[in-house]
């Protein structure tokens, strides 16, 4: 932990009672000029630390910033987010995540406040203003290549299980969208660099509109998406959120690398809204529509086509009619 985090770990736990200039600087060897340019940073971040003279410096409240000794303080996870990146704005967190990740360690996180390029699936844009959650997670798992669109379930499973978690009635959408009432509330953009037969690395990219006003989607996804903010009515906490994020995702995680699909699977069907729904599935060689039946050992749609036959689809665009 540096000065300031020290400083700011010691004001949290005198929770509000002033503590004094010379008292931080006692426990953590420093000048009292430092502690106050300390102070000084901290407040430039949006914490607001009054002060004092002759009692020190208090507490009064903490910016809905996603800052690291933010997520990290109470973070408990054995890897996933213990080495964390965060930027308040960057081009997109996945194209970072590519960059970073031959040197990373496994569960190695990179967050941001906004994307001015942020990227979806199909190479759409994604909309990344402030208030949302943007996140990308550096993965190395010892999986085939042919398994790695199965981790898309896993992460699309820990989302809707964070936030029904939070009393929010969240559903997975096949292969990997995230909806309150059939909107859509997060995307799940999922890269690989690998080769023949082995994963290099894994960059799973989550975007949840959180705390964003709908009116700051742009129209086109305003119908059709949705944010926690809209659907609470007030703004959640998103460091709390990502914080269960990550825990729930480093558990299904580290179920699905022990080779425990199925229960993943289960929990999937279990908050599907696509399962017994009348579908058109778009790939990029053709076009399905039917009766989604299942989601298969595999992870694959099952789809019931109108004469019987059945489909299976991994990847695609999924529209329920
Ligand atoms: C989709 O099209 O549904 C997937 C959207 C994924 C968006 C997230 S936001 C964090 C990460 N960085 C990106 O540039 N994209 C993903």
């Amino acid at each position: 932990m540096g000065h300031r985090e020290e400083i700011l770990d010691i004001l949290r736990t005198n929770d509000g009672v002033y503590t004094s200039g010379e008292e931080l600087a006692d426990i953590l060897g420093i000048s009292r000029t430092m502690i106050w340019k300390y102070i000084v940073s901290l407040r430039e971040d949006g914490f607001v630390v009054e002060s004092m003279t002759n009692r020190g410096y208090r507490l009064v409240s903490t910016p809905d910033l996603l800052l690291q000794g933010e997520v990290q303080r109470n973070l408990n996870t054995d890897f996933i987010g213990k080495q964390m990146y965060y930027f308040d704005e960057i081009d997109s967190t996945n194209r970072k995540a590519r960059e970073l990740a031959p040197e990373c360690p496994d569960g190695t996180l990179i967050i941001a406040e906004r994307q001015s390029e942020g990227r979806g699936r199909m190479g759409r844009e994604w909309y990344s203003p402030q208030g949302g959650i943007w996140l990308s997670l550096i993965l190395k798992p010892d999986i085939s290549p042919d398994h790695i669109y199965r981790l898309t379930l896993v992460a699309g499973v820990s989302v809707a299980e964070t936030l029904a978690g939070m009393g929010i009635a969240a559903q997975v959408k096949w292969p990997n969208d995230i909806i309150i009432h059939e909107k859509k509330v997060c995307g799940i953009l999922t890269e690989v660099d690998a080769e023949m037969d082995a994963v290099n690395f894994v960059i799973v990219g989550i975007g949840i509109n959180a705390n964003i006003e709908l009116d700051m989607l742009p129209s086109i996804l305003g119908v059709s998406s949705t944010s926690l903010k809209e659907y609470t009515g007030g703004d959640i906490n998103r460091v709390m959120l990502v914080r269960r994020l990550l825990e729930r995702f480093e558990q299904d995680y580290g179920a699905f690398i022990s080779g425990d699909f199925n229960s993943i699977l289960k929990r999937w069907r279990e908050h599907s809204a696509t399962l017994n729904r009348r579908v058109r599935i778009i790939t990029r060689f053709k076009t399905i529509e039917g009766e989604a039946v299942g989601i298969d050992h595999d992870g694959a749609l099952v789809v019931e086509m109108d004469d019987g036959t059945l489909e299976r689809e991994i990847t695609g665009t999924c529209v329920h009619l």
